[in-house]
């Protein structure tokens, strides 16, 4: 018995919003042990079990009456190794970019456009975490999860997995499958995304003309913090609203009063917005109420700028949705997941 359950422990620690609310039992698993024995404990005692990873894309409303389970499992291995690149396994509680650093210092490509995201290896694939280009699913090999109904493990391949726009078998049965580790299909010989944003003009100032995966790592990381907050200094969840889906029509109505309304057309025939750029327009760019904030320099991110409950996080939420939808017609569907 090595699971060290706690009793009203504060969360503040544990999510990257930085709100103050308290989980009625908390405690962290190193090992697959830990894990069935919170399962067990879970059970035993009637109480229902949250897992949370490094809290960054989650927001608090209340006190958590659960057993907060933090996944604390490290360790980072090749597990298949050819001349063309690797399949590299993490454990669920990897700090999401060291494992990035790590991967690129062992010269194999592919996670490189991923890199600074906040966040564990284990929670990467519920959302199927994407920036710059790429998205998980597109160097995932495989993964182990615990089904918390059955209490087996079970291998997922790509295909099992249903991966979508941040979106993921994991994450619509939340309280089915308990992921414990992740593989990569790296590679040694790097196919480079730089078409995305500023990638490759940012490369190009720095007079870097052959990039290497870590000069891309480098210069995401330069772009990412220019306008992303560090939650170490002001808390927030990234992203806090996916960009929308809609319509050609809906941007055909939306570009008689926006001539420049930003999208992305996709193979469907639909359109993705660039729900920032809608929030700016908006005017909710840098607002402030109380803690609850707007970021200043990218209008998708909440902040926290202290003392905001999750409570008034999700009020702000709310009224920039409802104000969205009376403006443009558009529905912006939240990203973190809400307790
Ligand atoms: N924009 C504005 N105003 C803003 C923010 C954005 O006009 O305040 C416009 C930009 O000018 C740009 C467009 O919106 O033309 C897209 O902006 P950006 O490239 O910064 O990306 P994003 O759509 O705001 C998405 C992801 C980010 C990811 C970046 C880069 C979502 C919900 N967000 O943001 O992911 O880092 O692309 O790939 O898909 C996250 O999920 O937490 C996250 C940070």
């Amino acid at each position: 018995m090595t699971l060290n359950v706690q009793h009203d422990v504060s969360l503040k620690p544990y999510n990257t919003f930085g709100v103050n609310v308290r989980a009625r039992r908390f405690a962290e698993a190193f090992s697959d042990d830990d894990v069935c024995e919170a399962l067990a404990y879970s059970t035993r005692h009637d109480v229902p079990l949250m897992v949370i990873g490094g809290g960054s894309n989650l927001l608090l409303t209340r006190d958590v009456d659960a057993l907060v389970l933090r996944m604390a499992s490290r360790g980072i291995r090749i597990v298949h190794e050819d001349c063309d690149g690797a399949i590299v396994e993490a454990e669920a509680g990897e700090p999401w970019h060291p494992f990035v650093l790590d991967t690129l210092a062992q010269g194999l490509a592919g996670l490189e456009n991923l890199s600074l995201i906040p966040g564990t290896v284990g929670a990467a694939p519920m959302q199927n975490i994407g920036a710059y280009g790429v998205e998980l699913k597109d160097v995932f090999h495989s993964l182990t999860a615990i089904d918390r109904h059955s209490g087996e493990l079970r291998e997922f391949v790509l295909a099992d997995c249903e991966f979508g726009y941040r979106d993921s078998l994991f994450k619509r049965q939340p309280n089915r499958w308990l992921i414990l580790r992740v593989r990569f299909k790296l590679s040694y010989s790097a196919t480079l995304h730089l078409d995305y944003g500023p990638v490759r003009q940012r490369l190009e100032e720095q007079g870097i003309k052959e990039p290497s995966p870590m000069h891309v790592s480098r210069a995401i990381c330069a772009i990412r913090s220019e306008k992303l907050p560090d939650p170490a200094t002001l808390g927030n969840a990234g992203s806090f609203f996916k960009n929308p889906l809609v319509s050609a029509e809906r941007v055909a109505a939306i570009k008689l009063t926006h001539p420049g309304v930003v999208g992305y057309p996709q193979a469907d025939g639909q359109v993705k917005l660039a729900a920032g750029w809608l929030i700016e327009q908006a005017g909710w760019k840098g607002f402030r109420d109380g803690d609850a904030g707007v970021h200043a320099l990218q209008s998708l991110v909440l902040v926290n700028y202290g003392q905001a409950s999750g409570e008034q996080l999700l009020a702000l939420a709310q009224r920039i949705q409802a104000d969205i939808f009376e403006r443009f017609g558009v529905a912006l569907e939240m990203e973190p997941n809400l307790y």
